[in-house]
């Protein structure tokens, strides 16, 4: 078995492996998402659970993944089958991870087309200047041209095969150190200019001001939801990543590190977005509309709103590509760890694949508009659905489980293979990952699958 794999790819530095991870978790989840479930959720209550998840459920998963891929040195599916064996049922979370990956890759891409289509937008002076109306009717109309959807959505998949297909180090790896750089450039100087205006004492106080009231199981369990999908968590993306780390990778030390900037970025993209959103008067709890609608509103009306909406739609299509690098990767290194095919031809048949499954969420936002599709709204929502509440939790709570109780290992040997010389880490790590993800996630793939209170 082992000579099937000659002399694996592996990160070339530390700092290189955490900019591709965190490059993995800060998207379309923490730009576009975050910021407007907090709004929904009603603020800072919301933002507290979500906090106090990223430490007991994503930091322990994320070491868990880590864990599992450097074991293993194997794609996601592989790494089960090497450590569980072959037969074993576990192989069944390898692939529910690469299959979650792959899907997702599918409509992210059509998400991340919108951004690529308003950077462009922008850039063209076409939002600035426009009546709120205008703007609204932009955006719709965007939606209702499938054809201009899915050229955006082709491109930005061609791009994501482009940096793939040069594999881990000079692919993934060298991207990442131009993209998330450059993206936390751009979102600090969206950040000051957001701390700068009007809005900002109110997007403070909304925020970070506690309302416990508000704090409903629901919210509680969104939360931990949305913190689980922030991570990039329980699709595989980690546990492919960490197989390309060497054996002597601190990981709890990574996981806190990719953890924090993902908290870190979605933090200053609420202070970025929300003060401007309330100088401007509009409304914090637009929905998935937040940053296509309201944000563009905001720059038009702003001194230098061109140059702020295209730095803003910059930001938010980097932030997907360096994502969706991570959900291709995930079945590449399937198809070249497990069946040897070349990283170039797998790259290029699963993006055309994606593409190609991707074609009918694009629809359903315009043809397929008003089509069912096995339950859901749209196909579209079928995927989001079929993904975000089912797969990826199911995916996680699977890697807490076989982690905590059926990885065989003496707990010394699972002390080293963490690599993290202090020693209290291990044993709280060993809690969570026994007892608290599994049961915080059994709580939120209950309630997201609506299996009890819809
Ligand atoms: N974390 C990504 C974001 O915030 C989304 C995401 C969820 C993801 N699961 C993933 C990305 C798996 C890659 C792989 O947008």
């Amino acid at each position: 078995m082992n000579q099937r794999i000659p002399q694996r790819a592996q990160w070339a530095s530390r700092l290189g492996f955490i900019l591709a991870a965190s490059g993995s978790a800060i998207g379309l989840g923490n730009i576009w998402k975050f910021p407007y479930v907090v709004g929904q959720n009603g603020g800072s209550a919301f933002v507290l659970v979500y906090l106090a998840a990223i430490v007991l459920v994503g930091v322990p998963i994320m070491m868990a993944e880590f864990l599992l891929g450097r074991e293993g040195q194997r794609d996601a599916i592989g790494t089960f089958s090497r450590l569980a064996g072959p037969r074993s049922p576990w192989c069944l979370v390898g692939w529910v991870g690469v299959t979650a990956a792959f899907i997702l890759f599918s409509f992210y891409a059509v998400v991340a087309g919108w951004s690529f289509d308003y950077v462009f937008k922008s850039l063209g002076g076409r939002i600035s200047g426009q009546s709120p109306a205008q703007i609204k009717a932009i955006f719709g109309t965007l939606l209702d041209s499938p054809g201009q959807m899915i050229i955006w959505q082709a491109l930005f998949v061609m791009a994501t095969a482009g940096i793939v297909s040069r594999g881990i180090r000079g692919g993934i790896e060298r991207c990442s150190k131009i993209l998330m750089p450059t993206l936390f450039a751009l979102l600090f100087y969206l950040f000051i200019h957001g701390i700068r205006s009007d809005g900002a004492s109110q997007a403070l106080a909304f925020l970070f001001s506690s309302d416990f009231s508000l704090l409903t199981p629901k919210v509680i369990l969104e939360a931990v939801g949305h913190a689980f999908f922030t991570l990039s968590l329980g699709a595989g993306v980690m546990i492919t990543y960490g197989s390309y780390l060497d054996r002597r990778a601190n990981l709890f030390s990574l996981a806190v590190k990719v953890s924090f900037l993902d908290t870190l970025v979605a933090l200053m993209a609420g202070m970025a977005i929300f003060p401007v959103v309330f100088s401007a008067g509009l409304d914090p709890a637009a929905g998935p509309g937040l940053v296509f609608q309201t944000i563009p509103i905001v720059f038009a009306q702003a001194p230098f709103g061109q140059l702020l909406s295209v730095l803003f739609f910059l930001l938010l299509a980097f932030a997907a590509l360096s994502s969706s690098i991570s959900m291709l990767e995930v079945a590449v290194a399937w198809l070249v760890d497990e069946k040897q095919w070349s990283r170039i031809r797998s790259t290029w048949l699963l993006s055309l694949l994606a593409f190609l499954l991707g074609i009918p969420s694009a629809l359903s936002f315009n043809v397929l508009k008003s089509t069912p599709f096995l339950g859901s709204p749209t196909f579209f929502d079928f995927c989001d659905k079929l993904i975000s509440s089912y797969l990826l939790p199911l995916g996680g709570l699977a890697v807490a489980i076989y982690c905590g109780w059926f990885l065989k290992r003496t707990a010394t040997q699972q002390q080293e293979a963490i690599c993290c010389p202090s020693r209290w880490v291990y044993p709280c790590w060993h809690i969570l990952i026994r007892y608290i993800a599994p049961l915080a996630l059994t709580f939120v793939f209950i309630q997201q699958s609506g299996l009890i209170n819809g």
